[in-house]
């Protein structure tokens, strides 16, 4: 056994928020079984779940600097412990209190500079609080000291604190890494008689928070190269995968510069290791210098690895490298800051992609992935500020969502699009120079932004973060002589509708308005910071169209006056309208829909407007968009009439890019063939269906290995319209899979099958041994998403098994995920309340908001299914009568 990789994990729960003076706290380790599920409150009537008092930890006693020596045991699964902290006792007290989670204390004691050892007689565990109270005989008087603890642990298999995980040698034995989030300051031999203990130091680290800190104990290969900056970079992988390390690397040691550059901060450490772990709960964890991630947010084969894989592993080694600096060199002061941490690196992370890799045109993508999420979510009565206060551990879980990740990300964007480029990096550098090695909060940074541009930056952006939901902006417009005058109007956005009543939140907007004279560039820039305003856009024709918030970087939604849109619609299909734009339009008019302020057969217009559409995003978000209407239209008798329409718009893009790539394309045409391709198949188009099974059993009988892009459109299509020997050979092929990025292609189809007795086979192999546990979750949610018997043989397996899934993720936020994977596709009212009824009597603490959410869903899906279903069913029967000319 060897150690892989120095310092700095996974701690995010073992809440230490460094320096400037934080109260002593010793860190540690994993979710407590000793922790007692607390009482959910009642679902509907609080936008907020009830907060359960904390207190953050006193003053009195901070500390200095940490030396810490942990010895894991690999076959018993256990660990012990010696932690020696220099610490600053700043008011007599007989008492400390640290941050404790899962370890049992042995002995502790305190011995002030030049004095007497005082031992503690006491330690008294708050569990629910992860916290323990040291008690000693005599008082601690002000001065330095070290604190001195013996403990112990279990190495766990929750992916919590410091665990155990799990991984087959390339000789097949299964053998055990540790892995961990703990101090990195050993200055001491302390277990020197035994010889088969290897023991290994980890230099001093700059004052850091304990979340950071991480180790990781297993067998493990690497590539290794030299930033153009000078930084060791290291990519470590399991035994013998050394070359899937190489593309991470690589996307690393160009981004560490780039950081670098827009910071004009310097990486803060000499090396930086990246390390993938078979178990991981999370995709990635910033810890400092040792960034740990799951298999398939790392390692890339050559010839396995299909392109949005690629992609998915720079954006997350842009992510997390880009927390080295926002996070690690400047920690926020507390989790409701969290924000700022994640939606910053949700932003920069597409920033950095965008440089390593242009040809991704990755920012059209962060329309579809990040931006419209959180406009969904947000729409809900049960979304929350991104600034929201914090207390208890199990709500630091909870804030781990699109809010804070997407929305976050998303009013950077648009902050970073009204400051400009040039005075967003001034004002980030005074930031992270100015705090380094500091806390800071969400004010600090628009201080220095403010600094930087002399704009308005904290009053803007306050209206963005303090108050949860965005506008709807409705605009209508009038010629007047050469000019044209608009009238906009800003009004919350309620999926429901627009929101009704008095004392309607307000936000100062970015707008940007374009004219079809000049597609691409504003024309006028206006900050709207009433709730109505008048705009005068000067030299339009009467023939031009007018469009708001150009590239969709205004987190707003826009509804336009009946003229107004129908002048912007032949945009659309004639592509006159930039594709960001296009995606745009149609996204806002499909929430509209669904919202019920337009009706959702105006959307199915506009969508069959996108016969000539090239671009992959455009494509992906309509397909989304069309997915979540097919969901809910299988509760209805003519899901049938909704897969033809499916057909219909996915066939001619299906005829233009063929199955084989042709010479000169690119990975946007690799991406879009995929989605087109799995769409039709999964919709039952004969063609694509018959080729989708010719090249199954090729690719079966080693004929002809399918290539790695075109993969998950074909297992789907063929296990949605395929029997029991497909799922059969589907798991075969699982087993046989030597890559996680395999077997997680092939987990997240498998409840694509339709037939009762297969789905029930699916979920018992989603807690089989075969599946790592962090991916059980994509594979229930799979068969919830799969079909409407899925959806509900999925919620009757979760509540069968409850305990189980419970336990095996601690709470944590693969709970939150698993239950709305699981539960948001419903459309009758009375779901919402059995929902309810489940978790009120099973509380999950941290996924009390998720529950709120899905329960608003289902009840929104109903009122939308009763509103519009009859309306949709005569257009499709009328379009099948006479369907339209393209
Ligand atoms: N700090 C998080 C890791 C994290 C998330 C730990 C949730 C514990 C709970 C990390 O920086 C992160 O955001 N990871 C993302 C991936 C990223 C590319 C969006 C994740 O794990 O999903
Ligand atoms: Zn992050």
């Amino acid at each position: 056994m060897w150690l892989a990789a120095a310092a700095p994990s996974l701690a995010r729960r073992l809440l230490f928020l460094g320096p400037p003076p934080p109260p002593l706290l010793l860190l540690l380790l994993s979710r407590s079984s000793r922790r007692r599920r607390r009482r959910l409150h009642s679902l509907g009537l609080a936008a907020m779940p009830e907060k359960r008092p904390f207190e953050r930890l006193p003053a009195d006693v901070s500390p200095i600097n940490y030396s810490l020596c942990l010895k894991p045991d690999l076959l018993d699964f256990t660990f012990e412990g010696k932690l020696e902290a220099a610490a600053q006792v700043r008011q007599a007290t007989n008492q400390i209190v640290m941050n404790c989670a899962d370890i049992d204390i042995i002995t502790a004691s305190y011995v002030p500079e030049g004095d007497e050892e005082i031992h503690a007689t006491g330690f008294n565990y708050q569990n629910e609080d992860e916290k323990v109270t040291l008690s000693f005989p005599s008082t601690l008087q002000p001065g330095t000291g070290t604190l001195k603890i013996d403990f112990v642990g279990e190495l766990n298999d929750k992916m919590k604190g410091f665990y155990r995980s799990k991984y087959t040698t390339p000789s097949g034995e299964v053998r055990y890494a540790a892995v961990t989030q703990f101090e990195n300051v050993i200055d001491r031999k302390p277990y020197p008689d035994d010889e088969n203990v290897v023991e290994v130091k980890f230099a001093r680290t700059p004052v850091m928070s304990t979340y950071l800190v991480a180790f990781v104990v297993g067998e493990y290969d690497f590539v290794e190269t030299r930033s153009k900056d000078g930084v060791c970079v290291r990519v470590y992988t399991p035994v013998g995968k050394a070359e899937q390390g190489k593309f991470a690397l690589e996307v690393a040691a160009k981004t560490l510069p780039f950081y670098k550059d827009y910071f004009n901060v310097p990486y803060p450490l000499p090396k930086i290791d990246l390390i993938a772990i078979a178990d991981f709960a999370a995709g990635a964890m910033e810890n400092w210098g040792l960034v740990t991630y799951r298999e398939t947010a790392l390692l890339i084969d050559s010839k396995n690895s299909c392109s949005s894989s690629r992609q998915w592993v720079a954006l997350v080694v842009g992510h997390e490298l880009a927390h080295q600096w926002f996070g690690n060199l400047v920690t926020m002061e507390w989790w409701t800051h969290l924000w700022l941490n994640e939606g910053f690196a949700s932003w920069i992370e597409y920033l950095c992609v965008d440089h390593c890799f242009p040809e991704y045109d990755i920012w059209t993508q962060f329309v579809s992935a990040d931006y419209t999420r959180a406009q969904e979510l947000d729409a809900l009565d049960n979304s929350h500020p991104i600034e929201v206060s914090v207390g208890h551990p199990s709500e630091v879980d909870e804030i781990f969502d699109a809010i804070s990740y997407s929305k976050g990300a998303s009013v950077i964007r648009m902050l970073h699009d009204y400051i400009g480029d040039t005075d967003f990096k001034k004002g980030m550098n005074m930031y992270l120079t100015k705090f380094q090695q500091k806390n800071a909060a969400t004010e600090d940074l628009w201080e220095c932004l403010e600094g930087a541009s002399g704009k308005p930056i904290a009053a803007v952006m306050n209206t963005w973060t303090k108050q949860m939901g965005f506008p709807l902006i409705y605009v209508e417009a009038e010629q007047v002589e050469n000019d044209r005058l608009l009238k906009l109007s800003q009004r919350k956005f309620c999926a429901s509708g627009p929101y009704v009543g008095e004392d309607c939140p307000q936000w100062m907007v970015p707008i940007t308005i374009s004219t079809s004279e000049d597609p691409n560039h504003a024309k006028l820039k206006i900050l709207m910071d009433k709730p109505e305003m008048n705009v005068v856009l000067k030299n339009v024709k009467p023939d031009e169209w007018v469009k708001l918030n150009l590239g969709t970087v205004g987190f707003y939604r826009t509804q336009y006056s009946s003229d107004m849109l129908e002048s912007l619609l032949p945009g659309i299909r004639d592509l006159s309208l930039p594709p960001v734009d296009r995606l745009g339009l149609q996204n806002d008019l499909f929430s509209l829909a669904r919202a019920g302020i337009i009706s959702t057969v105006e959307v199915l217009k506009v969508m069959e407007a996108f016969v000539n559409e090239p671009n992959y995003t455009v494509w992906s978000d309509l397909s989304c968009n069309l997915g979540i209407l097919s969901t809910l239209l299988s509760h209805t008798d003519f899901y049938e009439e909704i897969q033809e329409f499916v057909k219909d718009v996915f066939s001619p893009i299906g005829e233009r890019l063929g199955w084989d790539p042709k010479p000169g394309e690119g990975h946007l045409d690799a991406l879009l063939r995929g989605l087109v391709l799995g769409k039709l198949g999964k919709a039952g188009h004969k063609a694509t269906l018959e080729e989708a099974r010719r090249r199954f059993k090729d690719h079966v009988e080693g004929k002809q290995i399918l290539s790695a892009d075109l993969r998950s459109p074909v297992y789907l299509t063929v296990l949605k319209h395929g029997d029991g020997t497909t799922l059969d050979i589907m798991i075969k092929l699982h087993k046989q899979a030597d890559m996680q990025e395999e077997k997680n292609r092939i987990e997240r189809v498998l409840g694509a099958t339709l037939s009762p007795e297969l789905i029930q086979k699916v979920l018992t192999f989603a807690l089989s041994e075969e599946v790592r546990p962090q991916d059980t979750v994509s594979v229930i949610g799979g068969v919830a998403g799969g079909s409407k018997h899925g959806r509900k043989a999925a919620w009757k397996f979760i509540k069968d098994n409850w305990e189980e899934l419970y336990n095996r993720y601690q709470g944590g936020f693969l709970i939150s995920r698993l239950i709305k994977l699981s539960v948001e596709g419903f459309a009758v009212d009375k779901m919402a309340g059995e929902v309810k009824a489940f978790f009120e009597s099973h509380p999950a603490p941290s996924a009390e908001r998720t529950i709120q959410q899905c329960c608003e869903n289902i009840l929104l899906n109903a009122a939308w299914l009763k509103r519009d279903a009859e309306s949709i069913h005569q257009y499709l029967l009328q379009r099948k009568a006479s369907p339209p000319t393209v």
